[in-house]
Protein backbone atom coordinates (compact mmCIF):
# COMPACT_ATOMS: atom_id res chain seq x y z
CA UNK A 1 0.00 0.00 0.00
CA UNK A 2 1.16 3.39 -0.47
CA UNK A 3 0.20 6.58 1.31
CA UNK A 4 0.45 9.98 0.20
CA UNK A 5 0.28 12.36 2.59
CA UNK A 6 -2.01 16.09 1.82
CA UNK A 7 0.28 18.61 4.61
CA UNK A 8 -2.46 21.26 5.99
CA UNK A 9 -1.75 21.17 9.16
CA UNK A 10 -4.50 20.03 11.80
CA UNK A 11 -6.06 18.87 8.45
CA UNK A 12 -3.83 17.13 7.12
CA UNK A 13 -4.72 13.52 5.80
CA UNK A 14 -4.03 10.55 4.19
CA UNK A 15 -4.70 9.20 0.53
CA UNK A 16 -4.12 5.25 0.80
CA UNK A 17 -3.50 3.81 -2.40
CA UNK A 18 -3.63 0.00 -2.95
CA UNK A 19 -5.19 -3.31 -4.27
CA UNK A 20 -7.90 -4.63 -2.79
CA UNK A 21 -8.36 -2.03 -0.17
CA UNK A 22 -12.27 -2.24 -0.04
CA UNK A 23 -11.91 -5.55 1.30
CA UNK A 24 -9.74 -4.28 4.67
CA UNK A 25 -11.81 -0.67 4.42
CA UNK A 26 -13.21 -1.52 8.27
CA UNK A 27 -9.76 -1.19 9.79
CA UNK A 28 -8.53 2.13 8.05
CA UNK A 29 -11.58 3.82 8.49
CA UNK A 30 -12.17 3.08 12.08
CA UNK A 31 -9.54 5.14 13.96
CA UNK A 32 -11.73 8.18 12.28
CA UNK A 33 -15.15 7.26 14.09
CA UNK A 34 -16.02 9.04 17.13
CA UNK A 35 -19.03 6.69 17.43
CA UNK A 36 -19.14 3.25 15.84
CA UNK A 37 -22.15 4.35 13.16
CA UNK A 38 -21.22 5.84 9.77
CA UNK A 39 -23.36 6.00 6.91
CA UNK A 40 -22.63 5.66 3.17
CA UNK A 41 -23.40 7.58 0.70
CA UNK A 42 -22.84 5.68 -2.87
CA UNK A 43 -24.89 5.61 -6.56
CA UNK A 44 -26.74 2.73 -8.26
CA UNK A 45 -23.67 1.74 -10.29
CA UNK A 46 -21.07 1.32 -7.73
CA UNK A 47 -23.92 0.00 -4.90
CA UNK A 48 -24.03 -2.02 -7.65
CA UNK A 49 -20.43 -3.37 -8.52
CA UNK A 50 -18.63 -2.50 -5.41
CA UNK A 51 -20.73 -1.97 -2.36
CA UNK A 52 -20.97 -5.69 -1.27
CA UNK A 53 -17.09 -5.33 -0.68
CA UNK A 54 -17.15 -2.42 1.89
CA UNK A 55 -20.44 -3.87 3.52
CA UNK A 56 -18.87 -7.47 4.28
CA UNK A 57 -15.91 -5.00 5.52
CA UNK A 58 -17.62 -2.64 7.61
CA UNK A 59 -20.01 -5.82 8.98
CA UNK A 60 -16.73 -7.94 9.85
CA UNK A 61 -15.52 -5.00 12.14
CA UNK A 62 -19.28 -4.55 13.41
CA UNK A 63 -19.10 -1.44 12.03
CA UNK A 64 -22.82 0.05 12.32
CA UNK A 65 -23.41 1.66 8.81
CA UNK A 66 -26.71 2.72 6.99
CA UNK A 67 -26.65 3.28 3.01
CA UNK A 68 -28.19 5.76 0.97
CA UNK A 69 -27.97 4.85 -2.87
CA UNK A 70 -28.37 7.76 -5.31
CA UNK A 71 -29.04 7.65 -8.88
CA UNK A 72 -25.99 8.10 -11.34
CA UNK A 73 -25.03 10.91 -13.41
CA UNK A 74 -23.91 14.52 -13.38
CA UNK A 75 -27.98 15.59 -12.42
CA UNK A 76 -27.22 14.04 -9.36
CA UNK A 77 -25.17 16.86 -8.30
CA UNK A 78 -28.36 19.28 -7.48
CA UNK A 79 -30.01 21.35 -5.27
CA UNK A 80 -33.02 18.57 -4.87
CA UNK A 81 -31.03 16.03 -4.02
CA UNK A 82 -28.67 18.33 -1.71
CA UNK A 83 -31.50 19.07 -0.10
CA UNK A 84 -32.69 15.21 0.10
CA UNK A 85 -29.99 14.21 1.50
CA UNK A 86 -29.35 16.45 4.36
CA UNK A 87 -32.92 15.77 5.66
CA UNK A 88 -32.08 12.15 5.38
CA UNK A 89 -29.63 12.51 7.17
CA UNK A 90 -31.56 14.83 9.88
CA UNK A 91 -33.79 12.17 10.20
CA UNK A 92 -31.58 9.61 10.61
CA UNK A 93 -29.89 11.94 13.33
CA UNK A 94 -26.61 12.02 12.53
CA UNK A 95 -24.76 13.86 14.88
CA UNK A 96 -21.85 16.54 14.60
CA UNK A 97 -18.94 14.10 15.72
CA UNK A 98 -20.37 11.69 13.14
CA UNK A 99 -18.54 10.57 9.82
CA UNK A 100 -20.14 9.87 6.47
CA UNK A 101 -18.46 8.35 3.46
CA UNK A 102 -18.53 9.43 0.16
CA UNK A 103 -18.28 6.10 -1.58
CA UNK A 104 -18.26 6.08 -5.88
CA UNK A 105 -17.35 8.45 -8.45
CA UNK A 106 -16.94 12.49 -8.46
CA UNK A 107 -20.71 13.14 -8.69
CA UNK A 108 -20.69 11.04 -5.23
CA UNK A 109 -17.66 13.01 -3.65
CA UNK A 110 -18.28 16.23 -4.41
CA UNK A 111 -22.34 16.27 -3.39
CA UNK A 112 -21.82 14.08 -0.35
CA UNK A 113 -18.56 16.27 0.65
CA UNK A 114 -20.59 19.59 -0.01
CA UNK A 115 -23.45 17.98 2.34
CA UNK A 116 -20.69 17.08 4.94
CA UNK A 117 -19.32 20.84 4.53
CA UNK A 118 -23.10 22.22 5.72
CA UNK A 119 -24.69 19.26 7.99
CA UNK A 120 -24.74 20.71 11.37
CA UNK A 121 -21.87 23.48 9.85
CA UNK A 122 -19.37 20.50 9.22
CA UNK A 123 -19.10 16.99 9.49
CA UNK A 124 -16.06 14.80 9.09
CA UNK A 125 -16.41 13.12 6.16
CA UNK A 126 -14.31 10.16 4.06
CA UNK A 127 -13.79 9.77 0.58
CA UNK A 128 -13.68 5.87 -1.08
CA UNK A 129 -12.99 7.44 -4.72
CA UNK A 130 -14.54 4.48 -7.16
CA UNK A 131 -13.83 6.31 -10.83
CA UNK A 132 -10.01 7.00 -11.92
CA UNK A 133 -10.89 10.84 -12.72
CA UNK A 134 -11.99 10.90 -8.42
CA UNK A 135 -9.01 8.93 -7.47
CA UNK A 136 -6.77 10.99 -9.26
CA UNK A 137 -8.56 14.40 -8.87
CA UNK A 138 -11.55 14.97 -7.38
CA UNK A 139 -11.46 13.12 -3.93
CA UNK A 140 -8.36 14.98 -3.57
CA UNK A 141 -8.27 18.77 -2.10
CA UNK A 142 -11.66 19.58 -0.72
CA UNK A 143 -13.35 21.35 -3.30
CA UNK A 144 -16.80 19.94 -3.32
CA UNK A 145 -20.01 21.41 -4.70
CA UNK A 146 -23.21 21.07 -6.67
CA UNK A 147 -24.45 22.37 -10.35
CA UNK A 148 -26.78 24.92 -10.77
CA UNK A 149 -28.69 26.51 -14.06
CA UNK A 150 -26.05 28.80 -14.43
CA UNK A 151 -22.68 26.21 -14.53
CA UNK A 152 -21.03 23.21 -13.01
CA UNK A 153 -19.64 23.69 -9.26
CA UNK A 154 -21.00 26.92 -8.93
CA UNK A 155 -22.51 26.36 -5.30
CA UNK A 156 -19.96 24.70 -2.98
CA UNK A 157 -17.31 24.70 0.24
CA UNK A 158 -14.01 24.02 0.34
CA UNK A 159 -14.17 20.65 2.79
CA UNK A 160 -11.68 18.50 3.24
CA UNK A 161 -12.02 14.66 3.55
CA UNK A 162 -10.30 12.86 6.87
CA UNK A 163 -9.15 10.14 4.86
CA UNK A 164 -9.03 9.01 0.88
CA UNK A 165 -9.10 5.22 0.45
CA UNK A 166 -8.19 4.28 -3.18
CA UNK A 167 -8.48 0.85 -4.26
CA UNK A 168 -7.57 0.81 -7.59
CA UNK A 169 -9.10 -2.99 -8.24
CA UNK A 170 -12.25 -0.82 -8.04
CA UNK A 171 -11.45 0.65 -11.59
CA UNK A 172 -11.80 -2.73 -13.07
CA UNK A 173 -15.64 -2.58 -13.50
CA UNK A 174 -16.03 0.43 -15.12
CA UNK A 175 -16.68 1.42 -18.71
CA UNK A 176 -13.82 2.19 -20.70
CA UNK A 177 -14.82 5.65 -21.38
CA UNK A 178 -15.01 6.31 -18.11
CA UNK A 179 -11.04 4.88 -17.62
CA UNK A 180 -10.63 7.42 -20.54
CA UNK A 181 -11.96 10.64 -18.91
CA UNK A 182 -10.18 9.53 -15.51
CA UNK A 183 -7.47 9.40 -17.79
CA UNK A 184 -7.20 13.12 -19.39
CA UNK A 185 -6.79 14.14 -15.45
CA UNK A 186 -3.72 11.93 -15.20
CA UNK A 187 -2.29 13.46 -18.46
CA UNK A 188 -3.18 17.28 -16.76
CA UNK A 189 -0.34 16.62 -14.14
CA UNK A 190 1.94 16.11 -16.67
CA UNK A 191 1.14 18.80 -19.14
CA UNK A 192 0.98 21.39 -15.82
CA UNK A 193 4.62 20.58 -14.78
CA UNK A 194 6.12 17.30 -15.09
CA UNK A 195 7.41 16.53 -19.01
CA UNK A 196 8.54 13.18 -17.84
CA UNK A 197 5.69 12.10 -16.31
CA UNK A 198 3.80 13.09 -19.61
CA UNK A 199 6.66 10.93 -21.61
CA UNK A 200 6.00 8.01 -19.19
CA UNK A 201 2.80 7.96 -20.12
CA UNK A 202 3.23 8.19 -24.01
CA UNK A 203 4.63 4.58 -23.28
CA UNK A 204 2.39 3.42 -20.77
CA UNK A 205 -1.05 5.19 -20.85
CA UNK A 206 -2.20 2.24 -23.06
CA UNK A 207 -1.20 -0.41 -19.83
CA UNK A 208 -2.74 1.67 -18.16
CA UNK A 209 -6.21 2.31 -19.91
CA UNK A 210 -5.83 -1.20 -20.05
CA UNK A 211 -6.00 -2.23 -17.11
CA UNK A 212 -2.57 -2.98 -16.21
CA UNK A 213 -2.83 -2.46 -12.15
CA UNK A 214 0.92 -1.79 -11.39
CA UNK A 215 0.87 0.95 -14.42
CA UNK A 216 -2.13 2.22 -12.88
CA UNK A 217 -0.94 2.65 -8.92
CA UNK A 218 2.16 4.48 -9.98
CA UNK A 219 0.15 6.68 -12.19
CA UNK A 220 -2.72 7.41 -9.34
CA UNK A 221 0.22 7.19 -6.88
CA UNK A 222 1.94 10.49 -9.26
CA UNK A 223 -1.22 12.33 -9.66
CA UNK A 224 -1.83 12.41 -6.06
CA UNK A 225 1.29 13.25 -4.96
CA UNK A 226 0.63 15.86 -7.63
CA UNK A 227 -2.50 17.41 -6.42
CA UNK A 228 -1.68 17.28 -2.61
CA UNK A 229 1.34 19.41 -3.52
CA UNK A 230 -0.48 21.73 -5.46
CA UNK A 231 -3.35 21.50 -2.30
CA UNK A 232 -0.69 22.14 0.61
CA UNK A 233 0.53 25.39 -0.67
CA UNK A 234 -2.93 26.85 -1.85
CA UNK A 235 -6.06 24.98 -0.42
CA UNK A 236 -8.07 27.85 -1.37
CA UNK A 237 -6.90 28.78 -4.86
CA UNK A 238 -5.52 32.43 -4.30
CA UNK A 239 -2.85 31.04 -7.22
CA UNK A 240 -0.73 27.94 -8.49
CA UNK A 241 -4.18 26.01 -7.49
CA UNK A 242 -5.31 27.28 -10.82
CA UNK A 243 -3.06 25.59 -12.35
CA UNK A 244 -5.18 22.16 -11.97
CA UNK A 245 -7.47 23.91 -14.20
CA UNK A 246 -6.01 23.29 -17.44
CA UNK A 247 -8.45 22.08 -20.13
CA UNK A 248 -11.02 23.38 -18.02
CA UNK A 249 -12.16 26.33 -18.84
CA UNK A 250 -12.72 24.96 -22.82
CA UNK A 251 -14.31 21.81 -20.99
CA UNK A 252 -17.06 23.46 -18.84
CA UNK A 253 -17.91 25.19 -21.83
CA UNK A 254 -18.20 22.23 -23.80
CA UNK A 255 -20.17 20.24 -20.90
CA UNK A 256 -22.42 23.02 -20.53
CA UNK A 257 -23.07 23.03 -24.85
CA UNK A 258 -23.56 19.34 -25.03
CA UNK A 259 -26.04 19.87 -22.09
CA UNK A 260 -24.19 18.09 -19.57
CA UNK A 261 -25.17 14.55 -20.81
CA UNK A 262 -23.39 11.37 -20.51
CA UNK A 263 -22.83 11.69 -24.33
CA UNK A 264 -19.62 14.07 -23.26
CA UNK A 265 -17.89 12.94 -19.79
CA UNK A 266 -16.27 15.78 -17.55
CA UNK A 267 -12.71 14.11 -18.44
CA UNK A 268 -13.35 13.30 -22.01
CA UNK A 269 -14.48 17.63 -22.13
CA UNK A 270 -11.09 18.28 -20.00
CA UNK A 271 -9.32 16.04 -22.78
CA UNK A 272 -10.42 18.18 -25.32
CA UNK A 273 -9.83 21.41 -23.26
CA UNK A 274 -6.34 20.85 -22.64
CA UNK A 275 -6.09 20.47 -26.58
CA UNK A 276 -7.45 23.61 -27.14
CA UNK A 277 -5.03 25.36 -24.28
CA UNK A 278 -2.21 24.24 -26.32
CA UNK A 279 -3.70 24.74 -29.48
CA UNK A 280 -4.58 28.41 -28.21
CA UNK A 281 -0.51 28.74 -26.68
CA UNK A 282 0.48 27.39 -29.90
CA UNK A 283 -1.73 30.33 -31.35
CA UNK A 284 -0.12 32.75 -29.44
CA UNK A 285 2.82 31.96 -30.54
CA UNK A 286 3.78 31.18 -26.91
CA UNK A 287 4.27 27.13 -27.71
CA UNK A 288 6.25 24.88 -30.29
CA UNK A 289 4.10 23.16 -32.83
CA UNK A 290 5.64 19.94 -31.80
CA UNK A 291 4.36 20.26 -28.35
CA UNK A 292 0.95 20.89 -29.28
CA UNK A 293 0.85 18.37 -32.09
CA UNK A 294 2.49 15.83 -29.41
CA UNK A 295 -0.55 16.62 -26.89
CA UNK A 296 -3.11 16.34 -29.50
CA UNK A 297 -1.57 13.09 -31.15
CA UNK A 298 -2.09 11.37 -27.45
CA UNK A 299 -5.14 12.13 -26.83
CA UNK A 300 -6.61 11.52 -30.11
CA UNK A 301 -5.18 8.24 -30.22
CA UNK A 302 -7.05 7.31 -27.10
CA UNK A 303 -10.37 9.26 -27.16
CA UNK A 304 -13.29 7.47 -28.17
CA UNK A 305 -15.65 10.43 -29.05
CA UNK A 306 -13.91 13.64 -30.88
CA UNK A 307 -15.01 17.35 -30.48
CA UNK A 308 -15.86 17.27 -34.50
CA UNK A 309 -18.29 14.64 -33.57
CA UNK A 310 -20.58 17.29 -31.55
CA UNK A 311 -21.75 20.16 -33.23
CA UNK A 312 -20.67 22.74 -30.73
CA UNK A 313 -21.58 26.57 -31.51
CA UNK A 314 -18.60 28.39 -30.95
CA UNK A 315 -20.32 31.90 -30.17
CA UNK A 316 -22.37 29.77 -27.72
CA UNK A 317 -19.30 28.56 -25.98
CA UNK A 318 -17.79 31.59 -25.74
CA UNK A 319 -20.71 32.85 -24.34
CA UNK A 320 -20.77 29.27 -21.30
CA UNK A 321 -16.74 30.39 -20.61
CA UNK A 322 -17.86 34.14 -20.20
CA UNK A 323 -19.88 32.62 -16.84
CA UNK A 324 -17.19 30.21 -16.07
CA UNK A 325 -16.23 31.37 -11.84
CA UNK A 326 -12.63 31.65 -12.84
CA UNK A 327 -13.97 35.18 -14.25
CA UNK A 328 -12.52 38.14 -12.12
CA UNK A 329 -12.62 41.76 -13.11
CA UNK A 330 -14.35 40.93 -16.08
CA UNK A 331 -11.76 38.68 -17.03
CA UNK A 332 -11.14 35.00 -17.59
CA UNK A 333 -8.17 33.49 -16.56
CA UNK A 334 -6.81 30.28 -19.06
CA UNK A 335 -4.06 28.02 -18.43
CA UNK A 336 -2.22 28.38 -21.30
CA UNK A 337 1.49 26.53 -21.65
CA UNK A 338 4.90 27.50 -22.79
CA UNK A 339 5.17 23.30 -23.63
CA UNK A 340 4.81 20.24 -22.31
CA UNK A 341 4.97 20.65 -18.50
CA UNK A 342 5.11 24.35 -18.50
CA UNK A 343 2.01 25.62 -17.97
CA UNK A 344 1.10 29.45 -16.28
CA UNK A 345 -2.07 31.33 -15.56
CA UNK A 346 -2.84 34.00 -18.37
CA UNK A 347 -5.44 37.10 -18.21
CA UNK A 348 -3.88 38.01 -21.25
CA UNK A 349 -6.24 36.24 -23.53
CA UNK A 350 -7.50 38.11 -26.88
CA UNK A 351 -11.30 36.58 -27.15
CA UNK A 352 -10.66 36.54 -30.89
CA UNK A 353 -7.96 33.91 -30.60
CA UNK A 354 -9.94 31.85 -28.60
CA UNK A 355 -12.86 32.10 -31.35
CA UNK A 356 -10.11 31.48 -33.99
CA UNK A 357 -8.78 28.35 -32.29
CA UNK A 358 -12.33 26.46 -31.59
CA UNK A 359 -13.56 27.39 -35.10
CA UNK A 360 -10.26 25.34 -36.31
CA UNK A 361 -11.04 22.86 -33.84
CA UNK A 362 -14.79 22.21 -35.16
CA UNK A 363 -14.38 22.44 -38.51
CA UNK A 364 -11.51 19.05 -38.30
N1 LIG B 1 -9.90 19.82 -9.81
C1 LIG B 1 -9.19 21.00 -9.58
C2 LIG B 1 -8.89 21.28 -8.14
O1 LIG B 1 -9.17 20.45 -7.30
O2 LIG B 1 -8.40 22.33 -7.82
Amino acid sequence: MKTVTVDLGQRSYDILIGENLLDHAAGRILPHLKRNKTVVITDENVARHQLPRLEKSLTGAAIEFETIVLPAGEATKSFSQTEDLLEKLLSMRLERTDTIIAFGGGVIGDLVGFVASVYLRGINFIQIPTSLLAQVDSSVGGKTGINSKHGKNLVGAFHQPVLVLIDVTSLETLEHRHIIAGYAEVVKYGLINDPAFFYWLEQNGRALISGDRETRTTAIQKSCEAKAAVVAADEKESGMRALLNLGHTFGHALEAENGYNDKLFHGEAVAMGCVLAFQLSYKMGLCAKEDMVRVKQHFDALLVNRITDFSFDVDNLLHHMKGDKKMSDGKLTFVLAKGIGSSFLSKDVNMEDVKSILKDALER
